[in-house]
């Protein structure tokens, strides 16, 4: 060797880190004699714009506790504090600018070596540097790979798709997939939760009720940015307010029998009259059971979506849910749009004209009036008359 410093840059989104990409970085190191490292964390992949990546900050933790397992390991969080999507070339451009006597390695799966020809300037990148692949089994890239040095490393069969979607997502699934400090900031975080309540819903729903729960989380979402709430929170509570619905409403009263009454649960006289209401206290303690969700504010705004919760006691997340679900972008009944309107005004407001359109639903229809959103109803006129 001529002393020439040696250094590796391995981007990707990381979402989340594990051990296949420490496996490979370590082979990468070792193999190529690496003096220095780089994970460089993708803000957004350019050529995978849609997907809704784990924010920075939590991204840049399990990073860091991936980092610190080899001192030749740094991270380069410049495309996270530049805030804007960086092409490939570009991070290498200012790597060789930084290291200008450097030999540089991009360090990358077969997978992604695939996607070379899509990138901007990826017929230009073999030249600016070298790159050293790791080959997953059964990758049929063989003719991309001439240029490239083959890792010796064969990465483990993990992926971060495959964790992303991992459903159910609690017990001992990520043990061996990521170091236990990501998976704990994982669990701790709720990460990926959502994707694996997707992945479940879409399985055991009909497709119109599937759709309904995504355009519910949609318009939690935005809800959420309007009024002042965590959006994470608010998509999670949309996703599992209707997982009830996986099972027959006969069903319902047996499974909620065992566990305490939930706060807000209609009376065995409502439940007995429409077992319907009782679906949404059903989604609750699925997530909670399933999903291993115990965030009481989410499970809660799950709960409440049908009846309604009285003001005293409601949380903006229960009104978010409770208004989404009946603005949803499949709802068309006479008043909706007005409804739309007034949710990203004034909620509270809102909240009020939901629960009257649905006591004035059940009159017309002629149904069993449930005490319990009556109860809502009046303490939302309070609140609004105040
Ligand atoms: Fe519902
Ligand atoms: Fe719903």
């Amino acid at each position: 060797m001529n002393g020439q410093m040696r250094i590796g840059i391995f981007g990707g989104s990381f979402d989340p880190p594990h051990n296949g990409h420490l496996r490979v970085a370590i082979a990468a190191a070792d193999e190529l004699s690496l003096d220095k490292l780089f994970f460089v964390p993708a803000l957004a992949p350019p050529h995978a714009i849609s997907k809704t990546l784990t924010p920075p900050d939590i991204r840049m933790k399990m990073l860091r506790e991936l980092s610190r397992r080899d001192e030749r390991f740094y991270i380069d969080d410049y495309e996270l504090r530049r805030r804007g999507p960086t092409y490939t070339y570009e991070t290498i451009k200012r790597f060789r600018k930084r290291f200008p006597r450097a030999e540089v390695f991009f360090v990358l799966g077969s997978d992604s070596l695939a996607d070379i020809p899509r990138w901007k300037k990826g017929a230009q990148l073999p030249d600016m540097c070298r790159f050293a692949v790791a080959l997953r089994p059964q990758s049929g890239v063989a003719a991309l790979i001439d240029k490239a040095v083959k890792l010796k490393v064969r990465p483990p069969a993990v992926s971060s798709t495959a964790i992303r979607r991992a459903a159910p997502f609690t017990g001992g699934f990520l043990s061996g997939k990521v170091p236990a400090a990501v998976a704990r900031i994982i669990l701790d975080n709720y990460l990926y939760v959502d994707e694996a309540v997707a992945a479940y819903l879409k399985k055991r729903l009909d497709n119109a009720k599937y759709r309904h729960t995504l355009g519910v989380a949609a318009t939690a979402v935005a809800l959420a940015a309007k009024h002042g709430a965590d959006p994470r929170r608010a998509r999670l509570a949309a996703l599992i307010h209707d997982m009830g619905r996986v099972m027959p409403s006969a069903k319902y009263p047996s499974y909620l029998a065992p566990a305490p009454r939930p706060a807000g649960m209609p009376s065995a006289e409502t439940a007995a009259a429409n077992p319907f209401l009782l679906h949404s206290f059903v989604s609750a303690r699925l997530a909670q059971k399933i999903f291993g969700i115990k965030d009481r504010v989410v499970l809660n705004a799950a709960a409440h979506h049908t009846l309604g919760c009285p003001s005293k006691s409601s949380t903006v997340y229960d009104d978010i849910i409770y208004v989404a679900d009946a603005v949803a972008p499949d709802r068309r009944f006479q008043g909706v749009a007005r409804l739309r309107r007034e949710a990203f005004g004034d909620l509270s407001r809102a909240v009020f004209l939901c629960a009257l359109m649905k006591l004035g639903y059940v009159l017309k229809k002629e149904k069993y009036l449930a005490p319990e959103g009556v109860a809502v109803y009046n303490s939302r006129l309070k609140k609004i008359k105040k």
